[in-house]
């Protein structure tokens, strides 16, 4: 999140494709302040729900939410307007399994934000192999970033190499 808010200043448009327990809109909330928007999307009410809270828990008045699936991002987003775009992949942290991201529809969203960033922004997407939806989400992610047209993104992949257990791995796209 940290290289993701150097993308943001006060007054920007920002989404939260997942917005799941809200600990990263509270971020991106913060970065673009009272005259910045944060549009957040999550499947779940529960997601929402947990967000909302969140959010009035810190004063916050500037996020609005869609219990959409992040494909539907071009319905709200106007072209080229968002200064960052954050898909935290996977399942709600102690929800539903069942209700994780797929590669199908992450690939689809994933066409949308580059269409709704902004030239000089930035699509985060963090990815978890560690269950099995995850890891064929992970490798056709990987496989379509690599495909991206070198003359109007990079795309970059980081990895840990000394953590256990699967941990999450990142990929930032800018738009040139
Ligand atoms: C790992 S959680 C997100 C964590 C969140 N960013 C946070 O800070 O707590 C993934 C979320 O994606 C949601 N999700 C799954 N498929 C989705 C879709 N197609 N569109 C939007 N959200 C989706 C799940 O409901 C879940 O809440």
């Amino acid at each position: 999140m940290a290289f993701t808010l150097t993308y943001i200043k006060p007054g920007d448009t920002v989404v939260d494709a997942t917005c799941g327990t809200g600990q990263d809109t509270i971020a991106l909330a913060e970065a673009v302040g009272k005259t910045g928007k944060v549009f957040a999307f999550d499947i779940q009410k529960k997601a929402l729900i947990l967000t909302e809270s969140r959010l009035h828990a810190h004063g916050y008045s500037n996020v609005d939410f869609f219990m959409k699936s992040f494909e539907s991002m071009g319905e709200h987003i106007p072209e080229g307007s968002a200064a960052a775009v954050i898909f935290n992949l996977g399942y709600l942290p102690g929800g539903d399994h069942s209700l994780t991201t797929t590669a199908d529809a992450t690939l689809k969203g994933l066409g949308e934000a580059l269409r709704a960033v902004r030239p000089g922004g930035i699509v985060t997407v963090v990815l978890y192999s560690g269950h099995a939806e995850g890891a064929t989400e992970k490798e056709q992610v990987l496989s379509w970033s690599r495909g991206l047209d070198p003359g109007k993104y990079h795309a970059a992949y980081v990895n840990f190499t000394n953590q256990p257990n699967d941990p999450p791995e990142i990929l930032w796209i800018t738009k040139k």
